[in-house]
């Protein structure tokens, strides 16, 4: 196939490089965008009169065909073409005739795939906001089930003070509520309009730059040509959110791992989201927690790939950037097959509440309550600090819980103990009297419950718009 650029050349290129340099396997992902960039350059370049109005039209109507056979799949991609944007041209001259090597008036490839990739990455940071969306409304649902569950909460994986389930998931909204914004950031950045920037130069013809950019709906125009065909911050800005958001997912991951093996028992994985063993029957195992756990990595190299391809590139364009689109597709794909796959599986879930509460009551999760319980009796809280150890240290060798021991055991070590220890040490009051804005009190997480869902409903009614 002779190449749209061969000209200079004496003669053709070997089979090795056409192969080597050939990013259609996974460009032609851009075909869409692509085809529509050219329909509004190519628009355009009609109004402006720089090329005639009857080439502009048979343009724009050859490519809204090939895009209504990509559509329909009735038209084989080659993959012999160079990349997705030399095929669309040719496909399209090809059934056009003439009209279609004007297409390419005042533009660039290198213009051109900074226009594409930011139109999908604009998609995918919408797909992904959405995905998050999902999984923030299931965490709600969840939370407010179970504001009242009593379970520990640990700090170095060792029991610290009792909290509540609902706050537990609760903590969760919080960070998948940030990976929105940073998706919402991820978006705005990709949202500027680089066509006109030719090569690196800009051009000569007096384009329309705006009239793109509203036809393509894109907020504001790109300010700089250099920078506009070598930025790929915009993909950076999308993978950087989405390792975050995998990093999350991770966490959770691991948590419902440990919550869900025998030592803990306080959750049960649905047979549906688990698997088996080959060889021992008795096997139950959280194979997407651990492969969402596992595919983080992955995500995260997808990120090291691109600010590793960017960080020794001369302005402005350079073939490395090729790089940027299989890192960026496959930390898409893997984001968005994770977050599908645990939102369902949560939504799945089974908590054991009773192990939950049972948990808690057992490590003395109370001794911080027992310590302010005596600060509550005039005692400074260092003092208290230490007379709680010292009744600790007591039960850890006797195992006994500080419940447990009697009024008499207790005013052995302080005078100021009385009756209403017992009360002041539930755990139903421990957590109950946390209820400062934040806390893991039933009545603190209803007002952050509440607080979440009008967040969302605000960030719902803005993805619509
Ligand atoms: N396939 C190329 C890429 O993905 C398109 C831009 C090619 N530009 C060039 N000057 N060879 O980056």
């Amino acid at each position: 196939m002779t190449k749209l650029w061969a000209g200079r050349f004496d003669k053709p290129t070997s089979g090795l490089l056409d192969d080597f340099q050939s990013s259609i396997p996974f460009d032609q992902r851009l075909i869409r965008c692509d085809i529509l960039g050219s329909v509004a350059h190519a628009t355009m370049l009609g109004e402006q009169g720089i090329i005639p109005q009857e080439d502009s039209a048979a343009i724009v109507e050859g490519l809204n065909g090939i895009l209504a056979n990509i559509d329909a799949g009735t038209l084989a991609i080659d993959p012999r073409a160079e990349d997705v944007h030399m095929f669309v041209e040719a496909e399209l001259t090809a059934r056009i005739g003439e009209a279609g090597k004007r297409l390419h008036t005042g533009r660039s490839r290198n213009d051109q795939v900074a226009l594409d990739t930011r139109m999908y990455a604009r998609e995918a940071c919408q797909s992904a906001d959405t995905l998050v969306r999902n999984l923030l409304s299931t965490l709600l649902l969840l939370a407010r089930r179970h504001t009242h569950t009593i379970m520990p909460g640990y700090t170095h994986l060792q029991k610290a003070q009792p909290v509540t389930l609902g706050f537990h998931l609760m903590a969760y909204f919080q960070m998948f509520k940030r990976d929105v914004k940073r998706f919402r950031l991820a978006y705005d950045e990709a949202d500027v309009m680089p066509l006109g920037s030719g090569a690196l130069a800009g051009t000569t013809y007096p384009l329309d730059r705006e009239r793109v950019a509203a036809l393509l709906h894109f907020r504001e125009v790109s300010d700089n040509a250099m920078d506009a065909v070598s930025d790929r911050d915009f993909l950076l800005s999308f993978l950087c959110a989405a390792s975050v958001c995998m990093m999350h997912l991770s966490r959770f991951c691991e948590e419902l791992i440990l919550w869900s093996s025998n030592e803990f028992g306080t959750v049960t994985m649905d047979d549906a989201f688990s698997s088996g063993s080959s060889i021992m029957p008795q096997k139950k195992n959280p194979d997407a927690c651990e492969l969402t756990r596992g595919k983080t990595g992955r995500v995260y190299g997808d990120l090291i790939t691109l600010l590793t391809v960017m960080k020794g590139l001369p302005l402005a364009y350079n073939k490395d950037m090729q790089e940027d689109k299989e890192a960026f597709f496959d930390a898409y794909d893997t984001l968005c097959k994770c977050l599908t796959t645990f939102t369902a599986m949560l939504a799945a879930t089974t908590f054991n509440t009773d192990a939950m509460e049972k948990s808690a009551a057992v490590g003395f999760t109370n001794a911080t309550d027992l310590a302010d319980y005596l600060v509550g009796k005039g005692l400074p809280f260092r003092d208290a600090h230490h007379i709680s150890g010292v009744l600790v240290g007591r039960c850890v060798k006797e195992h006994r819980e500080l419940g447990d021991l009697s009024l008499a055991e207790l005013r052995d070590v302080s005078p100021a103990f009385e009756n209403d220890v017992y009360e002041a040490i539930s755990l139903k009051a421990c957590v109950e009297r946390r209820k400062l804005r934040g806390g893991p009190a039933p009545e603190a997480v209803e007002a952050s419950i509440r607080r979440g869902e009008t967040w969302l409903e605000t960030m719902q009614d803005e993805a619509k718009r």
